[in-house]
């Protein structure tokens, strides 16, 4: 599948993550988040649409963020290659803001890779900046670029 191949050669985590929702959880509604794997403090969004032939939904992109007292940390986010550049992550980023609101967090947080140019912008183009005081690596190397965004009630 070229969603998956894709994927796994960008993020192999997000890969692991979507497959896991996409078989495990079923949601009623078309963008909304539960708690993920029994963890109070980790949350996945899921993504759904209804196929027009039928009623039946399906998983068209999944994000893994967790809850902390300062910040939100968005872990992973993976969309279906076929609906890409539609604006789905922003649409996620934008109820993680909702969520982080709710919670008088100022800050979501998100670790991306340098080559990863598709994510970082996504990801500015939502309003987060890249924090240059922060270069660390992942551990093949690739360079880690740190992105934030500032909550303005
Ligand atoms: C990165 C990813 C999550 C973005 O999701 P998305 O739903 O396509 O992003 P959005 O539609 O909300 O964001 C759109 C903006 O991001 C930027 N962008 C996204 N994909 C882009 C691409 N292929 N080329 C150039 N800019 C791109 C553009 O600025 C775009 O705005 P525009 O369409 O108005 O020009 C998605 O491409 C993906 O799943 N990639 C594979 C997994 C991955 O890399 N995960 C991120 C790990 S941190």
């Amino acid at each position: 599948m070229d969603l998956l191949n894709y994927t796994l050669s960008v993020e192999p985590k997000s890969m692991e993550h979507y497959e896991f929702v996409r078989n495990h959880f079923d949601f009623p509604v078309d963008i909304d988040y539960q708690k993920f794997m029994e963890c109070d403090l980790n949350y996945v969004v899921a993504v759904r649409m209804e196929n027009v032939d039928s009623p039946v939904k399906f998983l068209l992109g999944v994000s893994i963020f967790s809850l902390f007292e300062d910040k939100i940390h968005i872990n992973y986010v993976a969309i279906d290659k076929e609906y890409r550049r539609k604006g789905i992550n922003r649409a996620i980023n934008e109820l993680i803001e909702d969520v982080a609101m709710g919670n008088y967090i100022d800050y979501l947080t998100a670790n991306i890779r340098e080559k990863n140019l598709n994510s970082i912008n996504s990801f500015t183009k939502c309003g987060f900046e890249i924090n240059t005081n922060r270069i660390c690596k992942y551990q093949n190397g690739d360079v880690k670029v740190h992105v934030f965004k500032k909550i303005i009630i």
